[in-house]
């Protein structure tokens, strides 16, 4: 009984992880999106639950099979994403993986936009949503630990902390999503875990080894929460 505990030293604790891209509709059969493969939030969705925890996944569109022992909801726009997390709360904490698409068509065309010989149609757009901002500013039901994630081509801790900062979440896990098509989508990650107390840089691993290193630091933060 009490070997099984040791293992799951999560349970009872309930997550939120957010992974993937989101699509933003330009018309019926077209959209804006990102390289995200989600493989790193579902890495991480897939840690926390095999300690134990609870986990509601909030996927945008991916091409992965749902970790074992997860709760999967399917989303693809940022609109819908945040609307599905504020529907996940409360959790004790927030995980937030996924490639949000910054902007968004400012109105969808509700027919398939036609060629015109000679014209090309514009496209205004509107900013989404921030989801890790507004669920890190939460006064009532504010997770007791919201992570960010900053995917960065240059200056990555130096950007990862202004985002430490700007979004008032408790960590930013930084990290290289390089200039080429490579590392976006790829299988390992250079992270550094960004926190109050200050950098870490941790060594270029599997987005797996990542997950499970990422999951006991949050089992170690929980020790020390009573609740
Ligand atoms: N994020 C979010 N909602 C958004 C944009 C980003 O929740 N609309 C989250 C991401 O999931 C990630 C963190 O915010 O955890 C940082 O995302 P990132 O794109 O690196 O930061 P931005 O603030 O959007 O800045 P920029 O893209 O200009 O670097
Ligand atoms: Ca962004």
């Amino acid at each position: 009984f009490f070997q099984h505990n040791a293992e799951k030293p999560l349970r009872g604790r309930k997550m939120l992880v957010t992974a993937g891209p989101t699509h933003e509709p330009i018309d019926p059969v077209r959209y804006i999106a990102n390289r995200s493969s989600g493989k790193q939030g579902y890495a991480i969705a897939a840690a926390l639950a095999d300690l134990g925890a609870e986990v509601v996944l909030v996927s945008g569109p991916t091409r992965l099979d749902s970790p074992r022992g997860v709760t999967r909801q399917n989303v693809e726009s940022a609109n819908d994403m945040l609307a599905a997390c504020e529907a996940a709360l409360p959790v004790d904490a927030a995980i937030f993986a996924a490639a949000v698409a910054d902007w968004r068509v400012a109105s969808e065309a509700d027919q398939k936009i036609k060629k015109k010989e000679g014209r090309l149609p514009s496209l205004s757009l509107a900013e989404n949503p921030d989801i890790l901002a507004t669920v890190s500013a939460l006064t009532q039901g504010r997770p007791a630990l919201v992570v960010g994630f900053a995917a960065e081509t240059e200056a990555i801790i130096e950007n990862g902390k202004a985002k430490l900062a700007r979004k008032g979440c408790d960590w930013i896990v930084a990290n290289d999503v390089g200039t080429g098509t490579g590392t976006f989508g790829g299988d390992e990650n250079h992270v550094f875990l960004l926190t109050r107390e200050g950098v870490e840089d941790w060594p270029k691993q599997s987005k797996d080894a990542v997950a499970r290193d990422l999951a006991a630091r949050i089992t170690t933060f929980f020790q020390g929460v009573d609740v």
